[in-house]
């Protein structure tokens, strides 16, 4: 390649055809496939670099950029952009691009799949069954929860939030919602209702969170929160970890002021495999897979990779999330 191109850098080894769209465009260098910071040799290329593809696994803060002078597009292989320093890129005329709609459905998918096994038991069902504790077809054993004719509450209502409402409205539930905006195409479709935050609390069987992480959102889910949530309700966190309190979240549980709790995200992430939650029999959890789906995962780089070169390019970018960069 051309030493004139552009250099980029890629947080992480990703399938080679997955970055196709940037053959011929650009120069890259790439970080380990596991990396959970900036890898010291591409920390060492910043001052050359004029585009970031990253995953929400890295931070990219005011320090990275201040290394960076040259860097003109930040591109996150992710909806949720809470590991970029957002306003400090807009400070710098730095567009901020990320990768929404091409998930939804996939993110939708796995919360039902929790909101299920949740339900249903199915994690402790399983291994009763392995471990030869299915003696007989039991009629009071491993009961759950029914679906139809529950209330699921919605903490934000996005794309994500109103897949889930679609699902769930299939399942026979009743869906209320909290969040800022009202989500008029629901609405008119009768499908889903907003209430206050309290409301939703308080008459929720199955809670699901689908707002992204902020100052506000940040452990949002405290222990006030369980506290206020009936004792038979069920948690899905497919958004963001620390939008609930962890330790909470651990007493809730353990001492049964909600019944269960289903996890795609935690704080932190990963999850040291010593972590009390694993403890507990009332608590799934999954290694934020959300969106891991074949053609969702190969999507989501084409999105990234689109929004790296046009933010190369000097085009504005087809998914950007901080648009006043442009004004
Ligand atoms: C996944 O969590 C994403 O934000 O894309």
């Amino acid at each position: 390649m051309s030493s004139h191109l552009p250099l980029a850098l890629i947080t992480h080894t990703l399938p080679e055809d997955w970055l196709r769209k940037l053959e011929g465009q650009c120069r890259i260098v790439i970080g380990p496939f596991d990396a959970d910071r900036l890898a010291p040799e591409l920390e060492q290329r910043l001052p050359e670099v004029e585009g970031i593809l990253s995953l929400l696994t890295i931070p990219v803060s005011e320090e990275v950029l201040a290394r960076a002078p040259l860097l003109r597009v930040v591109s996150n292989m992710a909806v949720g952009y809470d590991n970029i320093a957002v306003m400090a890129c807009t400070r710098r005329g730095i567009p901020v691009g990320n990768t929404p709609g091409v998930l939804t459905e996939g993110a939708a998918d796995l919360t039902m799949a929790l909101l299920l096994a949740a339900a249903r038991k199915l994690p402790q069902a399983s291994q009763d069954a392995r471990e030869g504790r299915w003696t007989t077809w039991s009629p009071t054993g491993w009961l759950g929860a029914d679906l139809n004719g529950a209330t699921l509450g919605i903490i934000g209502m996005g794309k994500i939030g109103a897949a889930v409402a679609r699902r769930a409205a299939a399942f026979g539930m009743r869906i209320i919602y909290s969040d800022p905006n009202p989500n008029p195409v629901l609405e008119a479709d009768l499908l889903a209702m907003r209430k206050s935050f309290e409301e939703v609390l308080t008459e929720s069987d199955f809670l699901s969170l689908h707002c992204p992480l902020t100052h506000e959102t940040r452990g949002l889910i405290d222990a006030r929160v369980l506290r206020s949530m009936k004792p038979t309700a069920i948690l899905i966190n497919a958004a963001r970890g620390p939008i609930v309190n962890s330790q909470a979240l651990y007493k809730a549980l353990d001492e049964g002021w909600i019944a269960a709790a289903a996890l795609d995200v935690t704080d932190p992430e990963p999850l040291p495999p010593t972590d009390p939650l694993y403890s507990l029999p009332n608590c799934l959890i999954v290694p934020h897979i959300g969106s891991a789906t074949r053609r969702t995962r190969r999507r989501m780089a084409e999105l990234a990779c689109e929004n790296l070169l046009a933010g190369l390019r000097g085009e504005r970018l087809p998914y950007c999330v901080n648009p006043e960069v442009y004004q």
